[in-house]
């Protein structure tokens, strides 16, 4: 009699607890294996599930995880099947192939678009409920793919968009200004990708303005400095490709940056992908503006006071973006 009550006393500790988070992540290539190794590095999370075409590398990438495990968090990390995708809190798809040398992120669009179409499905058949972040590019074509697929509504649809190239510029500003680039407020929207627009206009230090910091700090940052730190930012990703093949730790933690916010519902502004109606006449298309990101995904997307060529070079960024899916849509048409 006593032991009954023992074990329905556990049962109901074991309901009332709160459940472990849980991640999926769907492409366990460099970026996916990156990421799960950042957030197994977090402790965010109790659960981490791999999921790969390629089954055998999602297995070694989780054996390879597990070893780490008892240095770092209890975490239970498996490669699984989509099946397992139920009750993630978040699928993190970073599934596709990847940049070629000299190919541009909207090149990629037509085999990745078919890949999205494959498994967006496969996902959201078994988890109805979680928030969708998608890495694979061109990511802001791929995250409008994601979300007509996924018949989610749109909040729970995110790309990564420009968290990367806003850590890129930021980086470079506070290199450039010798300040931590913490302390650096700035962000890139638009595209992730050529069209992407840096907001010089709304950067600050320290509350400053750039051209009020500079003046009192005695810095140049001159237009052909500026020139060079956003050709930097814009083209970060070719050079980086050309020297080693691939980015993978920055947009890993780029990732581990937006699921932390949503996990522990932060609200966090981060220039994330998402569909933003009526945004300075934009329509129909997802591309990154900063947004607040709290635990039911996208909560709000802001409106930045930009400058007319700001606001210019952001239209031409989402007409770039319409342009590809309108040929998307045509050749899926035809
Ligand atoms: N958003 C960003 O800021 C950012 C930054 C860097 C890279 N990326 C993109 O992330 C993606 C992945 O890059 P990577 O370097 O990890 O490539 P990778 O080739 O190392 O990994 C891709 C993985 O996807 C898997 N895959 C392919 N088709 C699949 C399918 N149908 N179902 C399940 N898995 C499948 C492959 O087996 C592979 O393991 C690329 O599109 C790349 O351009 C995005």
């Amino acid at each position: 009699m006593e032991k009954i009550e023992v074990v329905e006393n556990r049962d109901n500790v074991r309901e009332h607890a709160p459940h472990p988070r849980k991640v999926a992540v769907v492409g366990a290539g460099k970026v996916g294996s990156t990421f799960a190794y950042a957030l197994l590095l977090s402790g965010l999370v109790g659960e981490i599930v791999l999921i790969d075409i390629d089954h055998k590398r999602a297995e070694g990438e989780a054996m390879d995880l597990n070893h780490a495990m008892p240095l770092s968090h209890p975490t239970r990390i498996w490669a699984g099947d989509y099946p397992d995708c139920a009750g993630a809190d978040v699928v993190v798809v970073a599934a596709g192939t990847a940049q070629r040398p000299g190919e541009t992120r909207l090149d990629l669009v037509k085999r990745n678009a078919a890949i999205f179409n494959d498994i967006i499905p496969r996902i959201t058949a078994h988890n109805q409920t979680g928030i969708l972040l998608l890495a694979t590019n061109p990511v802001d074509v791929l995250s409008y793919v994601a979300w007509k697929a996924s018949g989610f509504p749109l909040q729970r649809v995110i790309g990564s968009g420009t968290v990367l190239d806003t850590a890129r510029f930021r980086y470079l500003l506070g290199e450039h200004l010798g300040v931590d680039p913490r302390n650096v407020h700035a962000h890139v929207i638009g595209e992730h990708g050529d069209s992407e627009v840096p907001i010089w206009s709304l950067a600050t230090v320290a509350g400053m303005r750039l051209d009020d910091f500079c003046r009192r700090e005695n810095c140049d940052l001159g237009p052909e400095i500026r020139v060079r730190i956003s050709e930097q930012t814009r083209d970060a990703a070719y050079e980086i490709i050309q020297r080693k093949g691939a980015t993978h730790y920055a947009v890993a933690v780029g990732l581990l940056r937006i699921v932390e916010s949503i996990l522990r519902d932060q609200h966090t502004v981060l220039a994330v992908s998402s569909l933003v109606p009526g945004y300075y006449d934009i329509e129909d298309v997802y591309l990154s503006l900063p947004a607040v990101v709290s635990r039911g995904g996208v909560e709000r997307v802001l409106h930045l006071p930009l400058n007319e060529q700001e606001t210019e070079a952001l239209r031409k960024s989402a007409a770039v973006l319409r342009g590809v899916l309108d040929e998307l849509e045509h050749r899926e048409g035809a």
